[in-house]
């Protein structure tokens, strides 16, 4: 327990979490779903959601990992022997994206090469069924190996393991020093060179255009938490581990709400640079805006690569500075969701790190091979779908619920975090993870599960 590693500055944990939290989700999961909720009154719900459940939460993962001082099994244990299974889960849910996120980091580097020569054509299909994925036919046919797609996602694993390797301070640290300062000047460069495209006012407006006819449906809301939760890696067993390398003080209130808005700050941009690009397509085809929305996958690379073929001069760098956004917003977010389980088995096993991150990142970078087949994709939707639906909104809802109810632990983390911070937690914070939270999410995920039935 003394030789717990720990990050060598203040910053360098924010640093790390922020990394963790800005990741795809940020930008390309964030823009569509706020379109699709009701555009401009979307920013209510997600605004209560940051606050009352987000943030809120964030703070008591925070806590919970820097007094614990263990990986999330290992804290969880320490909060009460009966609760261990609680960490597993959410390290098993971890474990599981990490496969596939690593795969979209692979498309995405290889992408980024693509751009730089607009070597995908016309073809907007080519993504998919031509050249690149080949993608097979039918679901159910696994294929071969696509090479296009191997060969980036060994050179993702090993640079991930590599740094994880190096540990806490040498290695995470390092890198996310190096990988969000540079993220953020490259996004910004898209964001500008975007927004002064032509079109780009069409495609703003249609983002922030409110519909507040939408506010009262409950989907609204369950996408306005599903968001933050997925967006600031909550209930994946992340931020415990990372704060279980804070030292002993530390004001783990303050870093929360710093994580917290930057990574809301990064999806308002990235919302402004997706929507300005797509109003510029929509302008270029003489289409309304809404013809050409997209998200997730089909976004960054169907939509995307088109935006930058008609795009006018340096086309292809802007491209290639995107895609490379896209890789390290990726890889800073999978070095801690693969550091979540190597810190679990380590912890659980008394390994050594190297051996922990040769079991458990091994593991997952050869399950992850399965997602670069000719079937890959479908794996990867179905994976997807299963953690969305019933993985991480359910893991916090019953975290909240075991500390809060079964073990009452609120008000010991509350003092506890009170004796190092210059933001006091009143009682506001008991309430929204007491009553708000579990209330919201109960529904949600009950009305989640009519709707499925239906
Ligand atoms: N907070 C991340 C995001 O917004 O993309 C979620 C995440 C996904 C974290 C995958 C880590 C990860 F490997
Ligand atoms: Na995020």
């Amino acid at each position: 327990m003394e030789n717990r590693p720990q990050w060598g500055t203040r910053a360098g944990f924010v640093l790390a979490a922020i990394g963790s939290a800005v990741g795809l989700g940020n930008i390309w999961r964030f823009p569509a779903v706020a379109y699709e909720n009701g555009g401009g009154a979307f920013f209510l719900p997600y605004l209560f959601a940051l606050l009352t459940a987000g943030i809120p939460l964030l703070i008591l993962e925070f806590t919970i990992g820097q007094k614990y001082r263990g990986s999330a099994p290992l804290s969880y244990a320490r909060m009460n022997k009966k609760y261990e299974w609680l960490g597993w889960w959410q390290v098993a849910i971890s474990f599981v994206i990490a496969t596939y996120y690593a795969v979209i980091i692979a498309w995405a580097i290889r992408f980024a090469g693509f751009s730089f020569s607009l070597k995908w054509g016309d073809d907007p299909e080519g993504f998919l069924f031509g050249s690149f994925l080949k993608l097979a036919d039918n679901p159910g046919d696994v294929g071969g190996i696509v090479p296009g797609v191997f060969i980036p996602l060994v050179v993702v694993w090993i640079i991930t393991l590599g740094i994880l390797f190096k540990g806490i301070k040498k290695g995470i640290e390092i890198a996310n020093k190096i990988f969000i300062p540079a993220l953020l000047i490259l996004f910004l460069i898209i964001v500008v060179r975007s927004v002064t495209l032509e079109g780009a006012a069409a495609g703003l407006e249609a983002f922030f255009k409110p519909d507040w006819g939408q506010i009262a449906n409950p989907k609204v809301w369950v996408a306005a938490y599903g968001q933050i939760f997925f967006s600031l890696s909550i209930a994946f067993a992340i931020m415990v581990t990372y704060a279980s390398y804070l030292p002993k003080k530390t004001d783990i209130t303050n870093n929360a709400f710093i994580t917290g808005f930057a990574n809301s700050g990064v999806e308002l941009l990235a919302g402004i640079g997706v929507f300005a690009a797509l109003g510029f397509m929509a302008s270029q085809a003489g289409v309304p805006v809404s013809e050409v929305v997209a998200g997730g996958v089909g976004l960054a690379f169907v939509v995307f690569p088109q935006i930058i073929s008609e795009m006018p001069a340096l086309n292809g760098i802007f491209g290639s500075i995107f895609f490379i956004c896209l890789v390290l917003a990726g890889l800073s977010s999978l070095i801690s969701i693969v550091e979540t389980f190597v810190a679990g088995i380590e912890d659980k096993f008394k390994l050594s790190r190297t051996k922990a991150v040769l079991f458990g990142g091994g593991l997952a970078a050869i399950v992850s091979i399965l997602f670069s087949t000719n079937g890959g994709l479908y794996f990867l939707d179905a994976a997807d779908y299963f953690i969305n639906n019933f993985g991480v909104a359910l893991a916090g809802l019953v975290e909240v619920i075991i500390v809060a109810w079964v073990l009452r632990e609120l008000k010991n983390l509350q003092s506890h975090a009170n004796s190092m911070s210059d933001i006091r937690l009143g009682s506001w914070w008991k309430i929204c993870l007491g009553i708000i939270t579990p209330v919201v999410l109960g529904y949600m995920m009950v009305q989640n599960i009519v709707t499925n039935i239906k």
